[in-house]
């Protein structure tokens, strides 16, 4: 792989409508919408009387291009225009910064672009371009697509057909939005590895890298394919586009709207929450309703998953399921091992994606099952490994929540996790969606194998109380803040469970650092004698997940050991275990809901855990929507 001085994964946006109209301010709202992608950085162009006017911040769209000068302008905000595009950044090499910050511009100031994603060959073309007087500007690998495309206009006389032979040029991955002072009331589209979107309404189009952007105006769109670009114009009053594959060779091809499904107009906004994180948070009773809606035969004990009717002669026999993913999906796909494991004879491996893609794997591809877990669908690394594995001739399966997303699109088969669309960087809503999805997974694995119709029917039945027994844990968040005030000077954190219980530790421990900047460990507490107690002292707490299972017991002793060296003990149990001594003489507890089947509680006891870091990020000050260095969906490898 190639080293960039700077790649990016970014969110972009472009506008043109059939009126002039205000568009600036419409640019910066969908900029905002599109923070989760990343905020170090934005910026906005526009034609305004044939000359090209940029604008750009550093930091969040949100913060500083809304509140910053460029609002404050009326003469900006106010201008009635019909060609705009704006751009947020989130740089993964080099520093975030104004000459950074696109659109770019080529060497006369006619063309802006924007751009989403890695262009491979930068450095060769950036030379080359240099080499016959080109001046850049920026560190980015973006701008030498402004460039290419004036490079070729000194031999195409049509602007689109030098669009075509820059981008034709470009390796690696990219959504790209360009605009041209001498055609006004044009945007220039492409596509190849990264997500664009075409809204479409009576008076405008509107593209974007994430269908929420569209929604605010219609709900038709046109997701444009890999290796394929939009010419998009206004004439005379018409809205006229036309989509061309730049393939082999360049040809037009025809694509009908669809219907955006799957994320709603609300899900963009806080409604009366002070974060959108807690707003999510908030959300997941209705999110695992919606997640378990029409997946269950409550006669049968059995689960109804769409995705798996045509597919019953392979999973009867598997024999093994590697789960691919990262960040909070691969801990959803730990927590899945330990489901499938215990309902099945199935084993199941987790692999980190990243790592996935790059190993010689053994295993044997016509009893072997991948499953990818992806909140966005769209993870550079999540991508990577389900090529690798589909090269490898594995059967694929998607559990997903973007809709149209690439993992949705390329795995064989799968289920959507119907979160609806998640807004806070740290994940939450999408992870316990993850879970449901991977529970009644492993309810139809089993019940293939030797799991009698009343277990299945007793684990539905749980699983339909989760969402009733969620809202009562959440009723705990006065609670919990003053527990996180409570800890707050503590030095540092482990966050430990047994069996089910260590995905969530390790859930947990990862929200707390995404949130906190604070560094933590996450260990089965068996494991925690055998190295990590060295750390433990006053100074140090230990959360310890422990619902009355048959390792209750187990765990207690483990407290003991912990107390015996001094170290703090936050306990999260359930209301069965509340008087127990050992609980009783913990620092702190939170008690959830007692449920008839122990191994559902991880979707109840990753609630507090969320809170507990939510509330210990808000008292230290830190920005919980947006931790920083993150972004919620890394499209770059
Ligand atoms: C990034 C995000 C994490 C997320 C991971 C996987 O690293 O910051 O929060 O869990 O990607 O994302 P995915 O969309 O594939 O679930």
């Amino acid at each position: 792989m190639k080293t960039l001085s700077e790649v990016n994964m970014c969110g972009i946006v472009g506008i043109i409508s059939k009126e002039p109209q205000e568009l600036v301010p419409n640019i910066i709202t969908a900029l905002n919408n599109l923070e989760y992608r990343g905020y170090d950085s934005a910026g906005l162009s526009f034609l305004d009387t044939s000359t090209v006017k940029t604008f750009k911040c550093l930091g969040a769209p949100s913060d500083n291009l809304e509140k910053g000068e460029i609002y404050a302008k009326t003469a900006i905000t106010n201008k009635k225009i019909t060609t705009a595009i704006g751009h947020t950044r989130w740089a993964t090499h080099g520093k975030p910064s104004i000459k950074n910050a696109h659109p770019h511009l080529d060497c006369t100031g006619r063309i802006a672009i924007v751009h989403n994603g890695t262009i491979l060959n930068f450095e060769e073309l950036k030379s080359s371009l240099q080499k016959i007087g080109h001046t850049f500007k920026s560190d980015t690998d973006s701008e030498v697509i402004a460039h290419s495309i004036e490079e070729a206009l000194k031999h195409e006389k049509k602007f689109e057909d030098a669009f075509l032979h820059a981008i034709k040029m470009l390796e690696g991955s990219f959504g790209i939005v360009a605009i041209d002072k001498k055609n006004p009331g044009t945007l220039y589209v492409a596509k190849n590895g990264s997500p664009i979107n075409i809204g479409i309404t009576d008076t405008m189009f509107i593209v974007a890298s994430s269908v929420n952007v569209l929604l605010h105006y219609t709900k038709h769109y046109i997701p444009l394919s890999d290796k394929e670009c939009a010419i998009l114009s206004t004439n005379k009053g018409i809205l006229h586009q036309e989509i061309l594959q730049f393939k082999d060779k360049i040809q037009p091809t025809s694509k009908q709207p669809k219907l955006i499904k799957g994320a709603s107009v609300e899900d963009m906004s806080k409604e009366g929450f002070e974060s959108f994180m807690l707003k999510e948070i908030y959300e997941q009773p209705k999110t695992v309703q919606a997640t378990l809606l029409g997946r269950y035969n409550k006669k049968t004990g059995n689960a109804v998953l769409g995705g798996l009717t045509d597919h019953e002669k392979c999973l009867k026999q598997l024999i093994n399921i590697i789960t691919i993913s990262c960040g909070t999906a691969n801990n959803a796909g730990k927590a899945g091992k330990g489901i499938i494991e215990n309902l099945t004879d199935i084993n199941v491996r987790n692999e980190i994606a990243s790592e996935f893609r790059y190993q010689k794997h053994n295993f044997k591809q016509h009893n072997s099952l991948i499953v990818v877990i992806s909140q966005s669908g769209e993870t550079a690394d999540t991508i990577g490994a389900l090529k690798v594995a589909q090269k490898e001739r594995y059967k694929t399966f998607g559990i997903v929540n973007v809709v149209g997303s690439a993992v949705s699109t390329e795995t064989d088969t799968g289920e959507f996790t119907r979160a609806g669309t998640e807004i806070g960087v740290a994940s939450t809503k999408a992870f316990v969606a993850q879970l449901t999805v991977l529970y009644l997974f492993a309810l139809k694995l089993a019940r293939m194998r030797d799991m009698e119709k009343d277990e299945g029917k007793h684990l539905i039945s749980t699983l339909e109380n989760i969402p009733k027994h969620m809202q009562k844990v959440l009723i705990l968040d006065k609670e919990i803040k003053k527990i996180a005030h409570k800890f707050k000077n503590i030095k540092n954190i482990s966050f430990l469970g047994r069996g089910i219980h260590v995905p969530i530790a390790d859930e947990a421990a990862l929200k707390f650092k995404e949130l906190t900047y604070i560094e933590c460990g996450s260990y089965p507490l068996g494991e925690l004698k055998h190295g990590p107690i060295a750390i433990v002292d006053k100074d140090h707490l230990s959360v310890i997940i422990m619902p009355k299972d048959d390792q209750f017991a187990l765990s207690k002793n483990s407290i003991e050991q912990i107390r015996s060296k001094g170290g703090k003990v936050l306990i999260i149990t359930d209301k069965s275990a509340e008087k127990d001594p050992v609980i009783q003489k913990a620092d702190a507890t939170i008690i959830i809901p007692t449920i008839k089947q122990n191994i559902c509680y991880p979707l109840l006891e990753i609630i507090p855990l969320q809170l507990f870091a939510y509330h210990f990020a808000q008292q230290l000050g830190m920005n919980v929507d947006k931790p920083r260095n993150l972004a919620k969906s890394v499209t770059v490898e």
